[in-house]
């Protein structure tokens, strides 16, 4: 095989075979397939798309490319969650113990943040003492033992799918969603998932900026899932706002804490009851979605979920003690109100670029290199809709800054007071085929 007949062959519209894609990724994988070749083969699929055929084949040689978790030798079946991304999203700390209270497995492995935020294990690493690198055999025994384990990603997970982001980032083939699908589902793949949720979602704050796109990433996916032997189903939702109300990492897990407690935002909360109801069914826990989300329910009102939060942190080196009093966590030296002009309601909070904001006081990553200063964020006292008086809060800025000129003038900017402010439905659709 030569890859300049594969890259004509796509180039020209045509369909490559699972040979054909295998030999290629794992060529690329090998360093066998210079950068050139792969760069001119992502444009080709950029232009071209992909069946879902063959991004089946491409997902599946991305996860063979390196090494593949064995979750076998836990009881159950392994559902995983996923999000395309957005801001504020304290999901994953809230499920991940709700899920396992009610007893589906949850093997999670997470990735550090992306975007402007920090994602999950920033998160559980605000809290003192809670480890992340975990070998494979604990990985399996805590989960056996506590029915949930959030460690970071194994380094070798995936690779081709690390070598080809890379190359995607620099040659504008990002956004494609060929390319998209078969990134994500090859690291669900290769982290042992039987089941999977996906959470695709939509607005400023997401990568698919509109629900046409993101209904056709969702679409793509949930299927390739079911090709691929997996039981996939996908969630549209909306990321024109932030979710809930705190965006920074000890924020986040005060918030979690909060939810888990019973006291969480109306959205999130209703978020987490969305997405984990659908883990429940397909873990296959419980038969219908509204019996699924009465255990959930129950679980939370009973406390069940939150010791089951406790249980997971202790159990993973996290000192419970900032569990049980979550202030502890909140040390940011300045605590700085936002406060509306004038009287109305919110009709615009731009969640990307809320999100910016709350990285340049420190809360996520300029360059995979900077380190997080967990304690700083946002939080938010108003969302959409809400109305608010002149010189009243509509956020508070934690920071360990005192100078928050440029952070203020840029939430100005992207937040707006008017006469209506019309709530963004939270779930856009459900992709269950
Ligand atoms: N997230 C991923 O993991 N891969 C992509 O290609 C895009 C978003
Ligand atoms: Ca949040």
């Amino acid at each position: 095989m030569r890859t300049v007949d594969l890259i004509e062959k796509k180039r020209d519209g045509g369909q490559l075979t699972q040979r054909e894609i295998d030999w290629l990724i794992t060529g690329y994988t090998n360093d066998q397939i210079p950068d050139y070749q792969m760069s001119a083969f992502m444009m080709a699929v950029y232009f071209q798309d992909m069946t879902d055929e063959e991004i089946t084949a491409m997902t599946l040689a991305m996860a063979n490319s390196g090494e593949v978790i064995d979750l076998s030798s836990i009881n159950g079946i392994k559902v995983d969650k996923h999000s395309t991304g957005g801001v504020g999203d304290t999901t994953t700390l809230i499920l991940a113990p709700l899920v396992a209270s009610v007893g589906v497995p949850v093997a999670k492995m997470s990735g550090r943040g992306l975007g402007y935020t920090g994602g999950t294990l920033d998160k559980l690493e605000a809290i003192p003492g809670f480890k992340i690198e975990v070998p494979e055999e604990e990985f399996i025994r805590l989960v056996n033992e506590n029915q949930v384990a959030v460690i970071g990603q194994s380094g070798n997970l995936a690779p081709a799918d690390k070598k080809l982001y890379a190359l995607r980032d620099v040659t504008a083939t990002v956004n494609s969603i060929p390319l998209i699908a078969s990134s994500i589902m090859s690291k669900k793949i290769a982290a042992g998932a039987d089941a999977i949720v996906l959470d695709v979602t939509t607005g400023d704050g997401a990568f698919m900026k509109n629900p046409e796109d993101a209904r056709r990433l969702a679409k793509t996916m949930v299927r390739i899932g079911k090709l691929a032997n997996r039981q996939t189903m996908a969630v549209i939702s909306d990321m024109s706002q932030p979710l809930g109300e705190a965006i920074g990492n000890s924020l986040e897990v005060v918030e979690a804490i909060e939810t888990l407690q019973g006291n969480g935002p109306a959205d999130l909360v209703e978020m987490c009851y969305v997405l984990g109801s659908q883990m429940v069914v397909l873990a296959k826990k419980a038969d219908t979605i509204e019996q699924a989300r009465q255990m959930l329910e129950e679980s939370l009102r009973s406390g069940k979920a939150f010791d089951k939060f406790k249980e997971m942190i202790a159990s993973q080196g996290g000192d419970v003690s900032y569990i049980e009093q979550p202030e502890k966590l909140l040390t940011a030296q300045h605590e700085i109100p936002l406060v509306a002009e004038v009287n109305g309601v919110v009709t615009k909070l731009v969640a990307n670029e809320i999100g910016i904001a709350a990285m340049m006081l420190g809360a996520g990553r300029k360059t995979k290199e900077d380190a997080i200063d967990y304690a700083v964020g946002l939080k938010l006292h108003k969302k959409i809709g809400d109305s608010v008086a002149a010189g009243e809060a509509i956020l508070t800025i934690y920071s360990n800054t005192e100078d928050v000129a440029e952070v203020t003038a840029l939430l100005k900017e992207n937040i707006a007071i008017g006469e209506v402010g019309v709530e963004p439905p939270l779930i856009h659709e459900m992709i269950i085929e």
